[in-house]
């Protein structure tokens, strides 16, 4: 076996097939295709950070956490190189895309449910068997907010009986027991130290997913203006909803009562 053989670089670099002749296109399926691998590698982490806070260990999920956010921050820094593409650049292959839009990234929304943005119409533009029964074992289990929360009651704090056990498919709603224990915990970080650091990295996590969101959108603006997007909707005024979906929120409103 060698380098090419191990990685399947035939395989991999030969999956860059254009619709055009367009200069630019390969860069635009560059990007989309980098962006799932990283999307892939952060599936893994999240999962593998979940099984860690189910199993008390805490110092295995932060190094994990760490890892999602390197990736994070990797993949906000590479709209950068989207950016130097030209509205007339995008313009010259736009059309020859069709329907097919990120809207129908099943990994992203496989990385949103994980987090606990459950939305069951998020389930509708995937309808390839495959792909939807691994997006359904993750929309029907516990989030990774949801686990760090049955641990918080592990260590004797008052979690509401139905955050513990649920209907996971349904959206989260906030608690004001929650809310407590988090204020607890952040007024005396000696005492709490491991739980304190859980929730700066899930502050993290969420920061860095809606930077991505927002540099996703201010680049969507430069490149497409106000035009409706390929998948349907109503471009970046649908983008800057998904602002609005916010993940941990205890997380943040402690911060107002504290
Ligand atoms: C020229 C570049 C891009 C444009 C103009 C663009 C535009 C849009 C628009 C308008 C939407 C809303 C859905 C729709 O109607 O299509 C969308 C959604 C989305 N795009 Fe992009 N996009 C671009 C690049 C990318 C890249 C590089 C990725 C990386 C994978 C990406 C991932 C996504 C995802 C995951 C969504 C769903 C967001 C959600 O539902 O909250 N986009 N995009």
């Amino acid at each position: 076996m060698d380098y090419g053989d191990y990685l399947q670089l035939d395989t991999l670099l030969g999956a860059q097939t254009q619709a055009t002749d367009e200069h630019d296109e390969l860069l635009f399926i560059v990007i989309h295709q980098a962006t799932e691998l990283w999307l892939k590698l952060s599936i893994h982490e999240i999962r593998a950070a979940q099984a860690q806070i189910r199993e008390d260990d805490l110092r295995g999920a932060f190094k994990t956490l760490s890892r999602v956010a390197r990736i994070q921050a990797h993949m906000i820094q590479a709209w950068e190189i989207l950016a130097t593409m030209t509205p007339r650049d995008y313009a010259d292959f736009r059309a020859s895309l069709g329907a097919s839009s990120g809207f129908q990234s099943f990994q992203y929304r496989q990385l949103e449910f994980l987090l606990g943005a459950k939305d069951r119409r998020m389930l509708e533009a995937h309808e390839k068997p495959e792909r939807r029964a691994d997006l359904e074992t993750i929309f029907e289990a516990p989030s990774l907010y949801d686990d760090a929360l049955r641990l918080l009651a592990r260590r004797g704090f008052a979690i509401p009986a139905d955050h513990l056990d649920r209907d996971w498919t349904q959206p989260y709603e906030p608690s004001e027991a929650v809310e407590a224990a988090w204020l607890a915990i952040y007024r005396d970080t000696a005492a709490y130290w491991d739980l304190y650091e859980l929730g700066e990295k899930l502050v993290d996590l969420e920061y860095r997913l809606q930077q991505w969101r927002f540099t996703h959108l201010k680049t969507v603006e430069r490149i497409i203006g106000f035009k409706r997007g390929t998948g349907g909707s109503e471009g970046v005024s649908y983008l800057a909803k998904a602002l609005d979906r916010k993940l941990f929120p205890e997380l943040l409103t402690l911060r107002t009562a504290m």
